[in-house]
């Protein structure tokens, strides 16, 4: 991309200013999306922008499914999970033809600015159309938590709490039962939710993509050992990328001879009111991303490091990385024997 393509308007934008921004939601939702939608309606409109929404994500901005916001629009939103606006994992946008449409939906709708609220795979959706010269603003929503350029995305706190709360509770049970709990956790790729569910749930045994484990080892030695030390319950979390849940239950019992439960958490960590991390990120997140905008930052994501927020080039910001280690692991290792 070149700088003017990176720092200009919209080729159609009239006055050589913003005045119209639309905002959508897109790939899996995750609670604290819609108060996001309502921080960044709001802000905008303090700005003095027209509000638009998109719904159903890219799906909807290729179809022309946009509906005018106003500050009521967004009344009661900020603590209810999901997204009013509604989303989509577009099949449609992901080829140059549909991001073409997207961009050329845009200019039917006077749209001169667009924000987008999800994870990694949307705020590449986000970077096609800044590439055709649209300015964007990516806001970092997944309850996965795995966006290299932000240690915070929307969603993970509430996820996370989803996730401890019911892990408590197949404890009570694991216990009276002197079993094994097998429980898989969100993540697709990444271990960010069950390394720190573990952490706080005390789990025997953690599994994550990240960390190749030794299974003689890392669990059966270990649950034998937590078994020896007097332990009457096991919790093994295993993130769903990191095996086949059901599978390392039956081998748990086949090699420890401790009878083992599996249970899959599922999309109920994609839903619930957003807990006041996640209100809090997002409403600052989305405030930022219209003053991103207002200062003339496009084609930018907000970011959260090191306690500060702030917005980086999105071209530069999805080359990032970030990764768990062995040693984070360890950590809750060491407390959980
Ligand atoms: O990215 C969020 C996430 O919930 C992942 O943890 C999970 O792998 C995936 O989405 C599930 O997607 P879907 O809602 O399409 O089943």
């Amino acid at each position: 991309m070149t700088e003017t393509a990176k720092h200009s308007l919209a080729p159609w934008t009239e006055n050589g200013s913003i005045r119209t921004v639309c905002v959508l939601t897109s790939g899996g939702d995750a609670p604290g999306m819609n108060a996001a939608i309502r921080a960044v309606v709001r802000a905008g409109l303090q700005e003095g922008y027209r509000m638009l929404g998109c719904r159903r994500g890219f799906h909807g901005l290729w179809r022309g499914d946009i509906v005018e916001l106003d500050g009521r629009s967004v009344s009661g939103r900020l603590q209810q999970g999901g997204t009013f606006l509604m989303t989509a994992r577009s099949q449609s946008f992901n080829t140059p033809e549909g991001v073409k449409k997207a961009f050329d939906m845009c200019k039917v709708f006077d749209i001169d600015a667009l924000v987008v609220i999800g994870g990694d795979g949307s705020l590449r959706g986000a970077l096609d159309l800044a590439r055709l010269g649209l300015p964007v603003i990516g806001i970092p929503s997944t309850i996965d938590n795995d966006i290299g350029s932000s240690e915070y995305s929307i969603g993970y706190d509430t996820a996370m709490n989803t996730a401890m709360g019911a892990i408590d509770k197949l404890r009570d049970t694991a216990s009276s039962h002197e079993r094994c709990s097998c429980i898989e956790v969100m993540g697709r790729e990444a271990g960010y939710i069950a390394l720190n569910v573990g952490l706080s749930c005390g789990a025997e045994v953690i599994l994550i993509p990240e960390v190749k484990m030794d299974f003689d080892k890392d669990v059966v030695r270990r649950l034998l050992e937590c078994h020896n030390q007097g332990k009457r319950h096991y919790i093994v979390i295993v993130a769903e990328g990191a095996g086949d849940t059901v599978e390392i239950s039956r081998c748990i019992e086949e090699q420890t001879g401790i009878e083992s439960r599996v249970t899959i958490l599922g999309h109920v960590q994609r839903g619930g009111s957003p807990s006041i991390r996640d209100r809090m990120m997002a409403s600052q997140m989305g405030v930022l991303a219209i003053k991103s905008l207002a200062a003339g930052q496009y084609g930018h994501v907000i970011s959260y490091q090191q306690g500060r927020l702030s917005a980086l080039e999105i071209e530069e910001a999805l080359q990032m990385t970030k990764t768990i280690s062995r040693e984070d692991i360890e950590t809750a290792y060491r407390i959980a024997l």
